[in-house]
Parts: C-alpha cells; sequence; structure tokens
C-alpha cells in the first residue's frame, strides 16, 4: 500500500482550487480523449494480460532459470529501466539467484561492451532483447554482439535461448526474430516504451530473475482501482508537483534511502522526464540516494539556490534487517546504539534529514511504501504512471511522445552512414 504524506510540502492550501481541473484530466485519462491518447493503452493494460501469456511467461522464465548461468537484457530507456528497477528493488544488488542477470545495449561505452562481453564468454547464457521500435541503435548493437554467444553456447538449440520483445510488425527485430524462429513477446502498439514495464518488457526479466509476477501483475490491477477514483493520491502527488513548477520550484529530487532503489529514481527520471520534459515545460527530475548523498549534496539540499523541492519514498518495512555490533571499550562512543537494528538509525536518518531541510525552508513530499516486494512495487509504478499522466496534463503537453529524443536518434544515423 502507498501513502502520500503532504504535511511537509508547500502549496497545499491552493490545491482545492483545481478541483475541476483534476476531474477534466481524469476523464481524459479515464475516456482516454487526451493528447496522445492512442498511447493510453497502459491504464487498463492488465485487464486483457490473458493466462495464457503469464504462464507462457513464467514456463520460459523456469527454463532459463534451470539451464542457464545468465540472462543479458538488452534494451534501452524504458525498454530496461523498469525490469532492472524491480529487479534490484526485490533482490538487491549482490547476486542471491543462481541465474545472473546483465544489462547491455544501454550504453555506447567501448569498456563497458568490452568488459560485458569478456565477462560473458563460455557463459551458459540467454538474452532478451526488447526494443519497441526495433530500430535503436544501442540494442541492435548490442544484439549483433551477444547473438552469435548464445548460438555458440547452445549451438543447434540457441533459438530456445533468444527471446525478442518489440512490437507486433514495426521495425527490424520482428522481421528477424521470426525469420529466425526465436519466442517473440509483443509490447502493445498503446504502450510507450517508458509505460511498459507491466508488459512482457518488464515481466519477463522479472520472472528470469524469479520475481512473482502473478503477485506483480495483482498489485497493478489493485492500483487500476485504486487510481481510477477521481479523488486519488496519485492526482494529488501530480498536483502538488504542478504547484512547486508554476511557483519556481523547477526541479523535483526523488530521495531514497536505499541504494537498491537508485534504479527506481533512474525509472522516474526517464518516465517524468521523457513525459513532461517538452515545449520548454517540465520539472527537472533529479535523484539522490541519502544518507550516502547527503556527505555530497546535503548541503546544496540545506542551503543552497532554493529551485528543488524533496520527493522522499520511503520503505514502512524492510526486507532485511541487522543489529549493531558492540566495539570493544567502545571506542567510538556508539554503544548505546548496541543491538539497535541498523533500521532505527535509517528511521532516524529519515526524519531528521526531513526536519533538517523543512528548517532550511525546503518543501517535502514523502511517498510511504508499507512493505517492498512485488505486489507493491505493481502499485508503485502505477501510481507513478498515472501522476505522470496527470502532471503532464496539467501542463498541457502530451505525455506519451519523446520527439526531441528522435533528434538525436536521427542526427547519430545520418552522421554514421556518411
Ligand atoms: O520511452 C521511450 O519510448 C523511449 O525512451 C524508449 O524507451 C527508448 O528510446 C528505447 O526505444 P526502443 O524500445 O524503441 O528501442
Amino acid at each position: 500500500m502507498i501513502k502520500l504524506d503532504l504535511s511537509r510540502a508547500f502549496y497545499q492550501e491552493k490545491m482545492a482550487s483545481y478541483d475541476s481541473r483534476i476531474k477534466e484530466i481524469h476523464e481524459m485519462i479515464t475516456k482516454k480523449t487526451g493528447l496522445g491518447n492512442d498511447f493510453l493503452g497502459w491504464t487498463d493494460y492488465v485487464n486483457s494480460l490473458d493466462d495464457n501469456l503469464v504462464n507462457k511467461i513464467q514456463t520460459l522464465a523456469n527454463k532459463v532459470r534451470k539451464e542457464c548461468d545468465v540472462l543479458v537484457v538488452i534494451g534501452i530507456g524504458g525498454s530496461y529501466l523498469g525490469a532492472r528497477a524491480a529487479i534490484d528493488a526485490i533482490n538487491g544488488l549482490y547476486k542471491k539467484d543462481k541465474l545472473e542477470i546483465i544489462y547491455l545495449g544501454n550504453t555506447l561505452s567501448p569498456y563497458y561492451v568490452s568488459q560485458v562481453m569478456e565477462y560473458l564468454k563460455d557463459k551458459k547464457l540467454a538474452v532478451n532483447v526488447v526494443s519497441k521500435s526495433g530500430t535503436t541503435i544501442e540494442p541492435a548493437i548490442a544484439f549483433r554482439f551477444v547473438k552469435p554467444l548464445v548460438e555458440k553456447v547452445w549451438k543447434e538449440r540457441a533459438n530456445e535461448f533468444i527471446f525478442a520483445t518489440t512490437d507486433k510488425q514495426k521495425g527490424a527485430l520482428k522481421p528477424l526474430a521470426d525469420n529466425k524462429g526465436y519466442t517473440t513477446f509483443v509490447i502493445p502498439d498503446d504502450v510507450g516504451g517508458r509505460y511498459s514495464v507491466i508488459t512482457p518488457v518488464g515481466l519477463f526479466p522479472m520472472a528470469c530473475a524469479g520475481l512473482d509476477i502473478k503477485s506483480f501483475i495483482n498489485g497493478v490491477k489493485h492500483a487500476m482501482v485504486t487510481y481510477s477514483k477521481e479523488n486519488n493520491i496519485a492526482y494529488q502527488y501530480a498536483l502538488s508537483r504542478y504547484l512547486h513548477f508554476i511557483n519556481n520550484k523547477n526541479v523535483e529530487f526523488f530521495i531514497n534511502y536505499e541504494p537498491h532503489l537508485n534504479m527506481i529514481n533512474e525509472w522516474l527520471k526517464q518516465l517524468f522526464g521523457e513525459s513532461e520534459g517538452k515545449q520548454n515545460q517540465g520539472l527537472l527530475p533529479a535523484s539522490l540516494c541519502f544518507t550516502t548523498d547527503l556527505h555530497s549534496m546535503g548541503q546544496f539540499c540545506q542551503e543552497g539556490h532554493d529551485v528543488f523541492f524533496e520527493t522522499t519514498i520511503r520503505l514502512q518495512n524492510y526486507q532485511n534487517d541487522i543489529a549493531i555490533p558492540a566495539m570493544e571499550n567502545d571506542a567510538d562512543n556508539l554503544n548505546y546504539l548496541v543491538n539497535k537494528k541498523i533500521s532505527y538509525v535509517n528511521d532516524i536518518a529519515i526524519d531528521s534529514t526531513i526536519k533538517a531541510h523543512c528548517l532550511g525552508n525546503r518543501s517535502n513530499i514523502v511517498i510511504e511504501l508499507d512493505k517492498l516486494d512485488e505486489y507493491n512495487l505493481g502499485e508503485l509504478f502505477y501510481f507513478f504512471m498515472i501522476s505522470c499522466a496527470c502532471s503532464a496534463y496539467l501542463l498541457n503537453v502530451n505525455p506519451f511522445n519523446q520527439p526531441g529524443v528522435e533528434v538525436y536518434k536521427k542526427e547519430m544515423k545520418d552522421l554514421l552512414k556518411k
């Protein structure tokens, strides 16, 4: 379950005057009449997700888990960030599973690509190449590297371990997959990359990583019902963001206190940055991981240029916890913490930081998650996606296109062809 705490956020008194605008936007989303309405398929996608597809995803994932050492997930932007965010959030950052997940196709770094290729040599690997357009250069190049490795290790069985997630007909990947006989998963026409984590784009890698995708889907279904009501916390969050924006708080810091949630911040940066950052509009989404970044950005947050507000994602319960041990002779004077859980110190750090930043006249939004599991994660993704749609509509921009991204893609292709 998600709770929104706006008690330390600015501009709450102005929220009621937007009731009719929120009502209008709610209709634009639920009746699919707003800008970019042909990309609102994610709002009710889980209703059309049939058991056959979920079972197919699970069965193939079980096979990968049983027979492989590594799954390489190839994709960039919306084609990998959601899956990676979910997998890190549930499994943590250090390998706890037999199957390792490696991400490729999200960079052109020669160092990274070479190092991964060296690492993959002789591994029993499967690959899931994910590209909605099927034309993006980073994943396409990565697939060129990985495909021969899969073929080398699995020989005539190679096709069993190559999975393509793409548009049902557009782009280069679908014909290639059909031609070779790879298993394909479809990204629906009406779901854009950064809203696709609830489709096979997210579901297949998550299932391979051992996540409970049925529970995740149930969390999305629960969210669909919860946020289909006009008066919901996702819209309140969107409105609060908007009020910060029009009052010159132009930067939103997404803050967590858990390094394994950093990819959620990356996913959020894409979601909000690409959905709102157009026509000279949009909050600049930035991210911080406290307490780590309190020792680098804490000074700025407390006393720096007053252009931002903070959105903290806070866990009510922790997946793992550990008690603080004693130190002989109390050398660091911290023995009063002996046997206290580290979560106790983390919680106090969160309360103290929010209090300190409020004393520095910083606005704070807090999003509380009672537990970090697949079900809640499903709700969290949906919460942010519907907030983002509402937020972009408040700015009168299309939340679902990304004309600016296409410009760099085109320029790069033109130059490469010369
Ligand atoms: O949100 C988006 O649509 C984009 O950021 C894409 O996710 C990204 O460009 C990757 O595109 P594709 O999946 O077509 O390779």
